[in-house]
């Protein structure tokens, strides 16, 4: 068992490093969209705060190349200070002398919140100095960034290898709910996967198989399984060289009692620009959402499930025209009777802007490792961390 942040004893006055992700979706004025991500450690924070513990909060933002003043984790700040008033300051340095006088004037029950951890290449090299920069800043580590955990970065797995460490409440919360849903799911467990590109969820797929009772396919993906079954796909998303792993997929499915759904029929764009729905895709189609009949098929699906885990949108919920398919399954999901977990970017934002995240049992604020780990993966950044 990891040691979390309930195994810290004696805090008071200890200056305790915290890593999180605040990788927060921005708009084009560096606006925070959704602050979803920065909720989510507010539990971690206040318990480490209401022990008199200082906290130096770090994150990434985005990927730059760089200093880019439209990913400074200011605005980041701001939200803190709305939780944590009159505690929270922000420096706009990650390592250096600034950063030492800033948490040498802390005073207890303190957050000091560091400037973005990719300004400096070495965070995601892991480079050596700057983990030692990065460490000697704090006598304790604390890993809440489950965003980012997938990762083997210089502020979540160096530094947790030379400071005595422990996890946040998020990161214990998301590894439960995912062993939980796969070592122990209620039945009918149903996975839902979207995405466009069949090499994306492969081994999630292949680890779901014998484990769900069903299986939903849609995205891009879902033409790749279409077509490796013989049926046309015009020009719809083909990945040509995944067909022999689709067909294995299938077979496999078949063999260990999982059942496979596949869409029925299609929202297609005509060669001519015309958006059509066919039961089969014509030569001169694209198809890129799933039509009525499907949602219809994967509704009831979902409706008899008694454990739902969703990642990645069932079409190309980026336009317009063809999103309908993906918000029918978030409500379909949100207003299923099942535990729900829905992980990925895409699936997330689909409930969200529907307004159905308070439906959802578990809305993971991990992407990549929230993929990983329902592959079955070791997460670097939490293995890492000391066992009790
Ligand atoms: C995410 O948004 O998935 C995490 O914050 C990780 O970000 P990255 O993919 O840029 O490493």
């Amino acid at each position: 068992m990891k040691r979390t942040i309930r195994d810290l004893k004696n805090i008071k006055g200890e200056r305790i490093l915290v890593r999180c992700d605040f990788n927060v979706p921005l708009d084009n004025w560096g606006d925070i969209l959704d602050d979803t991500r920065i909720i989510a450690a507010i539990p971690t924070l206040k318990f480490l705060n209401d022990q008199g513990a200082k906290l130096i909060v770090c994150s990434h933002l985005g990927r730059p190349k760089g200093y880019d003043k439209f990913l400074s984790m200011f605005p980041v700040s701001v939200v803190l200070m709305k939780y944590f008033p009159n505690k929270v300051k922000f420096c706009n340095k990650v390592i250096g002398p600034e950063v030492k006088k800033a948490v040498n004037q802390m005073k207890n029950g303190d957050i000091l919140v560091l400037e973005n951890l990719r300004f400096h290449d070495g965070e995601e090299k892991n480079d050596p100095t700057f983990v030692n920069e990065l460490s000697s800043l704090a006598q304790f580590y604390v890993d809440d960034a489950f965003g980012v955990a997938h990762r083997k970065h210089a502020s979540n797995y160096g530094v947790a290898l030379k400071l005595p460490n422990a996890i946040g409440f998020l990161i214990e919360k998301e590894i439960n709910v995912f062993e939980k849903a796969f070592k122990q799911p209620e039945h009918p467990f149903v996975a839902i996967f979207g995405g466009a590109k069949v090499s994306d969820k492969l081994n999630l797929i292949k680890n779901v198989i014998g484990v769900a009772d069903k299986i939903i396919i849609g995205g891009g993906m879902a033409y790749t399984f279409l077509k490796a079954q013989g049926y046309e796909i015009g020009n719809s998303i083909l990945s040509e060289d995944q067909l022999d792993n689709a067909k294995q997929i299938l077979r496999l499915a078949r063999q260990k009692g999982t059942e496979i759904l596949l869409p029925i029929d299609h929202m297609c764009l005509t060669d001519k620009g015309m958006v059509v729905r066919v039961r089969e895709i014509g030569r001169d189609m694209t198809a890129l959402d799933i039509g009525y009949k499907t949602v219809k098929l994967y509704s009831k699906a979902i409706k008899g499930a008694k454990q739902i885990i969703w990642n990645g949108p069932v079409g190309k919920y980026e336009d317009r025209r063809f999103k309908k398919g993906t918000t029918k399954i978030a409500k379909a999901v949100a207003h299923s009777k099942a535990y729900t977990i829905v992980g990925g970017g895409d699936s997330v934002s689909a409930v969200n802007m529907c307004g159905l995240g308070d439906k959802i049992n578990h809305l993971s604020t991990g992407g990549g490792a929230s993929l990983k780990l329902m592959e079955g993966k070791i997460l670097p950044a939490v293995e890492v961390i000391d066992t009790l």
